[in-house]
């Protein structure tokens, strides 16, 4: 991605075995007197403390670090896949991200001649050591941005003019693909003056991927849950949470209620036995397939031990949210063995309620206020 905007990268290869990772060095290294770097390729930083990034000086050894590097744990992710790197004759290590900055309206831009560090500490103990630069969304990161920071982050007259131009080509990776983040640490200066992202965080916004169709093949399949893949093919709105109570609402801002309000009665009646165990959003004109397709997700986490269905009929009516509950009950039949409090307001409330009190299935009860749905979802999680 760096390289197609113009980002100046070093030469690297993914391999998934010692094997492809000792062919990849013989000729990588040939760039670079024979030196690689062998890098975990996994989705969180701080790989190089972990023991994830590694100089070679041979291919064999670049071999002998896959071997150790491939099915490491580095926090809670397991490496399936290293790259193998041109080694660099790093002079100077920087920092740079662009972010978007949501307090501000804006994007911010920080930058700091001392990289390669944990940039939350620098920040902590030397803030001034860390530029902040507001950048107009309008604008982008033109000559003039890019100058101001560079100045403040007070790189010489040298090399101020070399990391402007590649802070250029970064904020066209953040503009051209929709990111949210996208961060460099460190931005290094080598022996013979050249700089160079050697290492590089993306976030994308996932509201763009239907213009930026390239971005489904970037997915990492193994490490994604698989009730949020599930729920992701049947196009629900759908976070999982480490909790025990399922929680499904119509409205992202009801659901956020909802997790609150759950967390509280989880705190208040079991001491913390019970919390969240999603966020699930069914949408504003959700039909009964909807719920039917929401309940089958939530009651196939083996961690939910009960189920909040909190619906404020708007758009949606509350007897389609009731025939949904009831549909899914009826497939479910005997593998339906979680209770269900049901909390139903609005739009046609009443039909919705009778729908349900009808079908009476042991498992579902009715409450008719949100806290003491809550309360009861808690407390029959935590039994
Ligand atoms: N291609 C490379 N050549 C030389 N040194 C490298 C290379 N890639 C990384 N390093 C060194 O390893 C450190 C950690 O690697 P990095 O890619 O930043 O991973 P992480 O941030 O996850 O620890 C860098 O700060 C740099 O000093
Ligand atoms: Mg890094």
């Amino acid at each position: 991605m760096f390289e197609k905007h113009g980002v100046p990268v070093l030469a690297g290869a993914v391999a998934t075995t010692p094997q492809e990772a000792r062919a990849a060095a013989e000729q990588i290294g040939t760039k670079s007197g024979g030196v690689t770097v062998v890098k975990a390729q996994v989705k969180t930083g701080g790989r190089g403390k972990a023991g994830g990034v590694k100089v070679a000086k041979t291919a064999d050894e670049a071999e002998q670090h896959a071997e150790a590097i491939l099915g490491m744990d580095i926090k809670g992710h397991t490496v399936h896949k290293v790259m193998i790197a041109q080694g660099a004759q790093i002079a100077e290590e920087y920092y740079f991200s662009i972010l978007l900055d949501r307090t501000n309206r804006s994007y911010l831009a920080m930058c700091s001649t001392e990289g390669g560090v944990e940039i939350e500490q620098l920040a902590e103990e030397r803030p001034e050591a860390l530029a902040r630069v507001e950048v107009d969304p309008n604008v982008g990161i033109d000559d003039a941005t890019a100058q101001r920071i560079v100045e403040q982050a007070g790189f010489d007259a040298e090399t101020a003019p070399k990391v402007a131009e590649v802070l250029k080509s970064l904020w066209t990776v953040y503009a051209e693909e929709d990111a949210t983040l996208v961060e460099v640490n460190p931005l290094v200066k080598t022996e013979d003056g050249t700089v160079l992202a050697l290492d590089g965080k993306v976030t994308l916004d996932g509201n763009a991927d239907f213009r930026q169709p390239e971005h489904a093949e970037l997915e990492d399949k193994d490490a994604a849950d698989p009730l949020e893949a599930k729920a992701k093919a049947l196009g629900l709105n759908y976070v999982k949470l480490d909790g025990n109570v399922g929680i499904i609402g119509n409205g992202a801002g009801l659901v956020m209620s909802t997790l609150d309000v759950v967390a509280y009665a989880g705190e208040d009646q079991t001491g913390g036995a019970s919390k969240p165990a999603n966020f699930l959003d069914i949408g504003g004109g959700a039909s009964a397939e909807v719920m039917a397709n929401g309940l089958d997700v939530i009651l196939n986490d083996e961690q939910v031990k009960s189920v909040f269905v909190n619906v404020f009929g708007g758009i949606t009516s509350c007897d389609a949210v009731a025939d949904g509950i009831v549909g899914a009950l009826k497939t479910l039949g005997d593998e339906a063995t979680k209770p269900l409090v049901v909390r139903l307001d609005g739009n046609n409330v009443e039909e919705g309620r009778r729908i349900l009190a009808e079908f009476a299935h042991p498992l579902v009860s009715i409450e008719e206020t949100m806290d003491g749905a809550a309360s009861k979802a808690a407390e029959l999680a935590a039994k």
